[in-house]
């Protein structure tokens, strides 16, 4: 009994960490689940359908499109991936009527399982067309926005009911409530706050109600780099002053320089540097004069890399002029 409990034990002791170490390794396969199923569609002859289907899962799910259990090939069916890999949209354009009516199927698979949504096709001609059907009264415009700026990319639509209005940018749907910088406004249209070059690409607005779906012709959106057009080259915005200073007295000469980019500012007595090369002052440098014994010209220079400029503060010890022209004695009194 007791040699059966050690060869237990040591059984145990042996099989148990070996176990917890291989269980890590054991990866828990999670079957796949629709996050978004495709809605069915009426369209018109000549326009466009998408549907929409994604999938989590571990391994993420594949999402592949069918009609009638055969894969969907055709010059006028494209299927576009999510960047992330969560799913796809089939998209069908220019609709022909009868032959693209049809169920068609998103099957989402792995290695857990595979589950399927059906969804159905209908196009109608023009003239077939319920009077409730949405049309586009007003759809997107090329744009030009500069990066950082705001875009606003119009729709109106019209129907009975009401159309509501969704977005697609490079045929995928645009999530307007997980973007915080992209939103849709009650008009319809969409705004693109801080635009960045991830938002430049083809813009089309969807108007759904109960009678169908209609496309607007997609417009560019194209976001291009700040231009230039705020550079601009030093100039003096309170230039130096001259100044007459009673002999070993003091003064302050200001000099400011404004430009984009800001200019630094030194200070130059003939070619003398008076500000320090690594600690220039940027806009304003204010020198200090004490203890004045000769009129002196100084030099304030503002510069940018948009260029360099001068001018000259005359500092003239009065006493001096007045030795020169022999009436310092007056002066004194
Ligand atoms: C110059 O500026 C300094 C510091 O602000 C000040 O202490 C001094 O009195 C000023 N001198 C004159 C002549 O204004
Ligand atoms: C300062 O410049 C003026 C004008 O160029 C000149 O007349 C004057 O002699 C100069 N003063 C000194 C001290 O160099």
């Amino acid at each position: 009994m007791a040699r059966g409990h050690m060869i237990y034990k040591a059984a145990v002791q042996l099989i148990l960490p070996m176990l917890l170490s291989v269980l890590p390794l054991t990866h828990t396969q999670i079957p796949p689940r629709f996050t978004r199923t495709p809605t069915d569609q009426t369209g018109v002859q000549g326009g466009v359908a998408s549907f929409v289907c994604q999938a989590t899962g571990d391994p993420q799910p594949r999402i592949s499109w069918s009609r009638k259990g055969k894969k969907v090939t055709n010059q006028r069916f494209e299927v576009i991936e999510f960047d992330d890999g969560s799913g796809s949209v089939l998209r069908v354009q220019p609709l022909r009527t009868p032959r693209d009516e049809a169920i068609y199927e998103c099957v989402a698979s792995n290695e857990a399982g595979e589950i399927s949504a059906s969804t159905r096709l209908t196009v109608l001609r023009e003239d077939q067309l319920p009077p409730g059907f949405p049309s586009i009264d007003m759809g997107p415009q090329l744009k030009v926005v500069e990066r950082s700026r705001t875009a606003t990319m119009l729709c109106a639509a019209s129907g009975t009911p009401d159309p509501e209005i969704t977005w697609f940018k490079d045929f995928l749907p645009i999530d307007t409530y997980t973007h915080g910088r992209i939103k849709q406004l009650r008009s319809g249209a969409l705004q693109i706050d801080r635009s960045e070059e991830t938002d430049q690409g083809k813009y089309e607005c969807v108007a759904t109600n109960s009678d169908g779906t209609r496309y607007s012709t997609p417009a560019n959106l194209y976001v291009r780099e700040l231009r230039d057009v705020r550079r601009i080259p030093p100039r003096f915005s309170v230039p130096p002053m001259d100044y007459e200073v009673m002999p070993g007295g003091g003064v302050n000469i200001t000099c400011q320089a404004v430009g984009v980019p800001m200019p630094y500012v030194k200070w130059m007595l003939g070619t003398e540097d008076l500000t320090p090369e690594d600690d220039m002052p940027i806009g304003k440098n204010v020198l200090e004069l004490t203890d004045v014994r000769q009129s002196a010209n100084y030099t304030c220079v503002a510069m940018s890399t948009l260029g360099v400029i001068e001018t000259v503060a005359q500092i003239t010890v009065k006493g001096k002029l007045i030795i020169q022209t022999d009436t310092d004695i007056s002066l004194h009194h």
